[in-house]
């Protein structure tokens, strides 16, 4: 008699994404609302379970984002972060007061180094602390998650109490964060294994959320060593970026779970084909360039530069590929368009890409599809996705550049002329500068009214080519906070000034 083998049915991992809270929270990442919507847009289309959306007692601005955002994405779990006092839980409570699926994050440091210095608590004021909020919390939420912040610096034997109180207090889920990138996987792992033995429930009753930073560059490597140990939800952002080196990444977690399936026998429900359009967006919006190298999402992730290589790829990918670049989204770079193609042909290029743009965007796009068909002869599909980026981050930005002249003589400073337009309103002005990009950014300074510091500025060119599509990037500093914007066009002084005014848009909208 043949029996058939049984496949256990992998265990599930959810993926709680804090893209829009720790993310947010790199230097220079700072969105704006419509900015988050997008991304959580974008966040929704890739499946993932929660979106953390922000930290509600931050600011209004911050409330009304989350709402924004509970108004418009129905399918996720929408959270918002809150320390645990009574002011932080009803910010919360208002932030979330739209949200189909709403969940509460609260967190209190447990470490020694915490508690003496940071909160000046004794261990039994931070467990009578999270016993009365976790009650507090839950006259408004049904599901409500603790982090013992800085828990893989606190006592073991003290942890697992802390934990048992918060759950006994009603917490539906623990989240273990290592705060600062300290642990090590294998220690992690003993560690989360050690506190399901002290707490049983975890990981089945209440979920065992892991949040990982990657100061040392572990931090996926401890998150998925957390899933062998037990854990049943990670905590993670797209292309990794947060708090100083990061969170955990995305992508690097749920590929890896679906690559090395048979080690870890767990799954996501990430929609991993919208990883790549995910990166992209998120590189936009935050203005964070993806370093080419980064694990799965990196230009170079899967281009193969020795010949031996390059070689055996073609004999049989999968001789030095371990994923399929189609699986993330990753469609090749083909040849698609020049000037003769029509608006039917660019809308039916747009579709493949994966945008869903309204007609209004299409019309904007494909004129500027046309500016650009007129200056470059072949239009790849990297160059269709730069304009449709531009597009956005440009829509998005209340001011915008409508015209612009600069004038480079030998032994003259340049000169520069700038308008820019917002609704109805118009304003020009002029200015030199050391250089052309200078001149422009005094010129846009004046205009604005608004003196910023450029602290980072980087171009590179989105195809090959003397007439590619050149991108550029900017970092300005305003009062203690830092804003990014992009630009992208043929012409690198027009990108950077497109990429300044972003930037300054952003500056404006705090303001
Ligand atoms: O890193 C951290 O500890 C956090 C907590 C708020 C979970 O971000
Ligand atoms: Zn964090």
């Amino acid at each position: 008699m043949v029996t058939k083998k049984k496949t256990k049915k992998p265990r599930r991992v959810y993926i709680f994404d804090t893209t829009l809270r720790d993310g947010e929270q790199s230097p220079g990442a700072s969105m704006t609302p419509e900015e988050k919507i997008k991304v959580a847009e974008q966040l929704e289309r890739l499946n993932v379970d929660i979106i953390e959306a922000g930290f509600p007692a931050a600011s209004p601005g911050e409330i009304e984002a989350i709402q924004m955002i509970s108004k418009k994405v129905k399918k996720p779990v929408i959270a918002g972060l809150a320390r645990m006092r009574k002011g932080d839980i009803d910010a919360a409570c208002e932030a979330l007061k739209f949200a189909k699926k709403k969940k509460i994050h609260v967190f209190l440091a447990t470490s020694p180094i915490h508690r003496k210095y940071k909160l000046k608590m004794e261990k039994a004021e931070i467990l009578d602390t999270v016993t009365k909020m976790i009650t507090y919390a839950a006259n408004y939420f049904d599901d409500i998650e603790y982090s013992p912040e800085d828990a893989t610096r606190t006592e073991r034997d003290f942890l697992a109490e802390v934990v048992k109180t918060a759950i006994a207090a009603g917490a539906t889920a623990i989240n273990i964060p290592d705060t600062v990138g300290y642990t090590l996987p294998e220690e992690f792992g003993t560690l989360i294994a050690y506190l399901v033995e002290k707490n049983p429930s975890l990981g089945k009753k209440v979920v065992l959320s892991v949040h990982c930073h990657n100061d040392l560059g572990l931090a996926s490597a401890n998150s998925l060593s957390a899933i062998l140990n037990g854990a049943n939800q990670v905590e993670c952002t797209v292309n990794g970026i947060g708090e100083r080196a990061g969170n955990a990444s995305l992508e690097e977690v749920v590929m890896t779970l679906k690559t090395r399936q048979q080690v870890y026998h767990a799954d996501t429900m990430i929609n991993v084909g919208e990883i790549m359009k995910s990166s992209k967006i998120v590189s936009n919006m935050t203005g964070i360039t993806v370093q080419p190298n980064k694990a799965v999402v990196g230009r170079n992730a899967f281009s193969h530069e020795a010949g031996i290589h390059q070689d055996g790829i073609l004999k049989k990918r999968q001789t030095y590929e371990i994923m399929d670049p189609k699986d993330i989204g990753l469609t090749e770079t083909r040849l698609v368009m020049g000037k003769h193609s029509g608006r039917h042909a660019f809308k039916t290029q747009l579709v493949r890409l994966g945008f869903d743009l309204n007609d209004q965007q299409v019309e904007k796009a494909f004129a500027a599809f046309k500016v650009l068909a007129d200056r470059k002869k072949n239009i790849y599909d990297e160059d269709i996705e730069a304009i449709v980026q531009d597009q956005i981050a440009q829509s998005l930005s209340a001011w915008h550049l409508e015209y612009l002249k600069v004038n480079v003589e030998t032994d003259k400073p340049p000169m520069a002329v700038i308008r820019i337009k917002k609704d109805s309103e118009e304003r020009t002005s002029q200015s030199s500068g050391d250089g052309p990009v200078d001149a422009c950014y005094k010129a846009i300074e004046k205009v604005t009214g608004v003196k910023a510091k450029l602290v980072d500025y980087s171009i590179h060119s989105v195809t090959s080519g003397k007439d590619a599509l050149g991108e550029v990037s900017v970092k300005v500093a305003h009062g203690a906070n830092e804003y990014s914007g992009r630009g992208a066009s043929t012409d690198v002084i027009e990108a950077s000034v497109k990429a300044y005014l972003v930037a300054i848009n952003k500056i404006l909208v705090k303001k």
